[in-house]
C-alpha cells in the first residue's frame, strides 16, 4: 500500500509515504526561504507529500536561528520557489506552522519579537544561539486575551500566504512543547480564564486556531500535528493525560479539519506512547490519521494494512535518502543521517547527500544549485 496512490477529498498522492516536519535552520537572511531549500525539498519529492520544517507565523514564533517564517511578502515569494520544485516533481507539499512559544531566545527574534507563552512560566532548558551560543530560556511573556487574538490572527495570515506561496495546506504544529501544546499542558498553561484550566479550556486556543485558518483556506487545507504523551521542551506526563487527548480527538473530528498526525518519538528515546491512544484517534477522528516515528518501509507497510493509518510520515531516513522511495522499493542500503549538520547553515549534510541520480554527478558538499 505504501507506494500507491492515495487520494482524499481533494487532495491527491503519489504514494502514502510523507515527508516529516524537519527543522533545517538554512534559512539564513531574514528567515526567508532561498535557492539551497529549494534544492533541498525539490530532492525529497519521492514522498507523495511533503511536509516542510516548522515554520513561523509570526515574529514572535521564531525561537530558534535561521528557522523560516511565513508572513512577509519576501518569505512567501521564498516559499512559492519551493511549492514549485517540489510540484514539478509531482509531490505535494503542507508548511508546517510553528510558533515556539516559550521555546526560544530573544537573540534569535527580530527586533520587537518576544517570547511569549500561556503563563510565565519557564521551561527547563537551553536554547542554542548564533551570537552565544545555548542560552537558558527566559520566562516567557505571560499572553493577555489581546496577544491570543493577534496570535489567532497571525496563524490565518499565515494560512492564506500558504495558499498564496502555492502550498496544498498548513500543518499546524500542537506537538513537541510549542505554543499550542503549551495551552493543552497544564504544566505550561496555568491561567485562570476562558484559555486554562479544564481541558475545554486549555484546549480553546488550539480550536480557535483550527477554525479560523479552515474558515480562512477551507477544512480540507487544514491538519494537525500532535504528541499525546510527548514530553520533548519540558512537558511532563500528567495523570489525565490520556482523556484530555481524547478530548481533542473529539474536538478536533467536529472541526472537520483534513487530518490528525501523531507523534511517536519511542523511538528517540523518549517514553513510549500507549496503543490505546492512537487508537482512540482512530476510532474518534474520521479524518485522515498519519502516523510517524522511527518507521522503516515493513513497519510502514504493516501498520498501512492493519488499518492503523491512512499515511505513514517518515522524517531521517528522508533527510539522508532523497531518494527513499527508490531505495526501499529496491533494497538498497540507506545513507545513515549526520546529526552534526542537522542544524548548521550550508549545502553539507542537506542537499549533498548521494542518491543514484546525483552520486557521481554531485560528490559531497556540492549542489545542484551551486
Ligand atoms: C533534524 C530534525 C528536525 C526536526 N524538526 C521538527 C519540526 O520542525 N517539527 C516537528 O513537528 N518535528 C520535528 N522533528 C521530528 C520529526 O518530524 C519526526 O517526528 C522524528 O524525526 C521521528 O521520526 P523518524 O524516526 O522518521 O525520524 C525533527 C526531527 C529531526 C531529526
Amino acid at each position: 500500500m505504501l507506494f500507491e496512490p492515495f487520494v482524499s477529498r481533494s487532495l491527491h498522492l503519489k504514494n502514502r509515504l510523507v515527508m516529516s516536519p524537519m527543522t533545517r535552520s538554512r534559512a539564513v537572511a531574514a528567515n526567508t526561504p532561498n535557492a539551497l531549500m529549494a534544492d533541498y525539498y525539490g530532492q525529497r519529492a519521492s514522498a507523495g507529500l511533503i511536509i516542510t520544517e516548522g515554520t513561523s507565523p509570526s515574529p514572535n514564533g521564531l525561537g530558534y536561528p535561521r528557522i523560516p517564517g511565513i508572513f512577509s511578502a519576501a518569505q512567501v515569494a521564498g516559499w512559492k520557489k519551493i511549492t514549485d520544485a517540489v510540484h514539478s516533481k509531482g509531490a505535494k507539499i503542507f508548511v508546517q506552522l510553528m510558533h515556539t512559544g516559550r521555546i526560544g531566545h530573544p537573540n534569535n527574534l527580530p527586533q520587537g519579537a518576544a517570547v511569549v507563552g500561556p503563563s510565565a512560566v519557564l521551561a527547563a532548558g537551553e536554547m542554542y544561539t548564533d551570537a552565544e551560543g545555548a542560552k537558558p530560556h527566559p520566562t516567557p511573556k505571560a499572553m493577555t486575551e489581546a496577544d491570543i487574538k493577534t496570535a489567532i490572527g497571525e496563524f490565518e495570515h499565515a494560512a492564506k500566504s500558504a495558499v498564496a506561496a502555492g502550498f496544498e495546506g498548513i500543518e499546524l504544529h500542537g506537538a513537541n512543547g510549542y505554543l499550542l501544546e503549551q495551552f493543552i499542558r497544564p504544566n505550561s498553561n496555568k491561567r485562570t480564564d476562558a484559555y486554562g484550566g479544564s481541558i475545554e479550556n486549555r484546549a480553546r486556543f488550539v480550536l480557535d486556531v483550527v477554525k479560523a485558518t479552515t474558515a480562512a483556506i477551507g477544512k480540507d487545507k487544514v491538519g494537525i500535528r500532535l504528541s499525546p504523551f510527548g514530553v520533548f521542551n519540558d512537558m511532563p506526563i500528567y495523570p489525565e493525560m490520556e482523556a484530555d487527548y481524547a478530548y481533542l480527538a473529539r474536538a478536533l473530528n467536529a472541526t472537520g479539519l483534513f487530518y490528525i498526525h501523531l507523534v511517536d518519538h519511542s523511538p528517540m528515546g523518549a517514553p513510549a506512547v500507549p496503543q490505546s491512544i492512537k487508537d482512540t484517534f482512530r476510532k474518534e477522528f474520521k479524518g485522515v490519521l498519519i502516523l510517524s516515528g522511527g518507521y522503516d518501509a515493513a513497519r510502514a507497510e504493516s501498520d498501512l494494512e492493519a488499518g492503523k493509518a491512512d499515511l505513514i510520515a517518515v522524517g531521517r531516513p528522508l533527510l539522508a535518502n532523497p531518494d527513499l522511495v527508490e531505495r526501499w522499493k529496491t533494497g538498497a542500503p540507506l545513507n545513515p543521517p549526520d546529526m552534526d549538520t542537522f542544524y548548521t547553515p550550508g549545502a553539507k549534510g542537506y542537499t549533498d547527500y548521494p542518491d543514484a541520480g546525483n552520486a557521481a554527478a554531485r560528490p559531497r558538499g556540492t549542489t545542484a544549485a551551486a
